[in-house]
């Protein structure tokens, strides 16, 4: 259902329906899709943070990275009248939840915790809607990672690459080893998230500007953009025959117990990592995807406020904000999912070296013109272009498609309503 729809069923259920005005239970509930080992820490930190204000949590988790499942089930809440207090919603798809009128105003606690100070622009105007905040950003992931296995490498006598040539002749060593060269799962959001890597690393963040941000048709369908695909091809064949389906938690699994030896995912990974008690480093390596060190795809994951009835719901409401704005949350918070915090003034002190070059590249990237929001994570395009263009992918990824019709294919599904 388009949420155009949305708001009409809703305003239908609201009429039914008799809310409780007064007399409940400070409470949140609170929709997410953090649910792999290093997701959940994060997220039970939120928890703990609000218990500690008196107000209790109410988990409504689901399953499904990337969030697609998470949407649809927010899309079933909101018909039936019963919006959660927040989502994890993010990037233009806030402004879409804005246009249904379903969002909660929260200047108030904006105004008082000065978020426009502490928050970088680039995070800010994601947040508002039609000038006001209706969401929190909670961190900011990295999407051009590519996490390695030194032990897979050494095995192989593969060094870490930079680029793609580099990159397949490691890949060729690790599988001479008779090891996966690169772990993957084969779910449309995954392959999306590889492909963007690719096409950042192939093209360069101009290109991936003009392509996947303005989705300018003679880029999409360019000579790049078919050597984009071509790369992806090479890609394929050193993906084992078990991805299909694959959650990307479990590819991840795969490097941190030695076999594979690289994968293309965002620092949500890091957590994976870090739950296991795996250092950077030492145990696996952060690298930017080849050819992408002087650019930053950036994914901001961020919970969107719906409106609540009574003041009791409103108030833990903008506790709720205040506290994921606190620098206390977001230091927390992001030690444990491997993104950085989005708010200015938070320690760097016990983030790790990874979290340190991505708060480095952050603002690098920022004045070079190197910071592009991530396609395959819903920060750069509305939803229907950007699943029809994810469709494409997987068509390819799924198939014997050439690279030819596959740019020509992205030219048609970037005109999608
Ligand atoms: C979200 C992350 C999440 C990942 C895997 C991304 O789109 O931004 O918070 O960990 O998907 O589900």
């Amino acid at each position: 259902m388009k949420l155009k729809q949305i708001v009409q069923a809703t305003l239908a259920a609201a009429s039914l329906l008799a809310f409780p005005l007064s007399g409940m239970a400070a409470e949140v509930e609170v929709l997410h899709y953090w649910t792999s080992g290093g997701e959940a820490k994060s997220a039970a930190e939120l928890k703990k943070l609000m218990e500690a204000k008196g107000v209790s949590w109410k988990d409504f988790a689901v399953a499904g990275g990337g969030g697609e499942n998470a949407m649809t089930a927010l899309k079933a809440r909101v018909i039936a009248g019963s919006a959660p207090t927040a989502a994890q919603i993010k990037g233009p798809s806030i402004q879409e939840w804005g246009k249904e009128a379903v969002l909660a105003n929260i200047d108030v606690a904006a105004t008082e915790g000065k978020w426009d100070a502490s928050l970088p622009k680039v995070v800010s105007n994601v947040m508002k809607y039609k000038g006001h905040y209706v969401a929190v950003p909670v961190n900011v992931h990295r999407v051009n990672w590519l996490w390695v296995n030194p032990e897979v490498l050494k095995k192989a006598g593969a060094t870490a690459p930079t680029n793609f040539d580099e990159f397949f002749v490691a890949a060729d060593k690790i599988k001479k080893a008779g090891l996966i060269a690169i772990a993957h799962g084969g779910q449309p959001w995954q392959d999306a998230t590889v492909f963007e890597s690719v096409v950042l690393g192939v093209g360069g963040a101009a290109f991936y500007q003009k392509a996947l941000v303005q989705l300018d048709p003679a880029s999409l369908n360019s000579p790049t953009m078919i050597k984009a695909f071509d790369t992806l091809a090479k890609i394929k064949t050193y993906i084992d025959k078990d991805a299909a389906g694959r959650d990307w938690n479990l590819a991840t699994a795969m490097i941190i117990n030695g076999k594979a030896g690289m994968q293309f995912m965002g620092d949500w990974a890091k957590g994976e990592f870090s739950a296991a008690g795996k250092q950077p480093g030492k145990d696996y390596l952060c690298l930017p995807a080849p050819g992408t060190e002087k650019a930053f795809t950036f994914n901001i994951d961020s919970l969107a406020m719906f409106n609540v009835k009574g003041a009791d719901q409103q108030k833990a409401q903008l506790t709720l904000a205040n506290a994921v704005m606190s620098p206390e949350f977001q230091e927390v918070f992001n030690l444990n999912k491997g993104s950085i915090p989005a708010r200015a003034g938070v320690s760097r002190a016990k983030f790790d070296s990874c979290a340190l070059k991505s708060m480095d590249d952050m603002d690098a990237t920022s004045k070079s013109g190197g910071l592009v929001p991530s396609f395959a994570h819903g920060m750069a395009i509305d939803s229907a272009k950007a699943g029809a263009i994810q469709d494409v992918v997987a068509r390819f990824m799924n198939s014997s498609m050439t690279s030819q019709a596959a740019a020509l294919a992205l030219v048609k599904a970037a005109k999608a309503k």
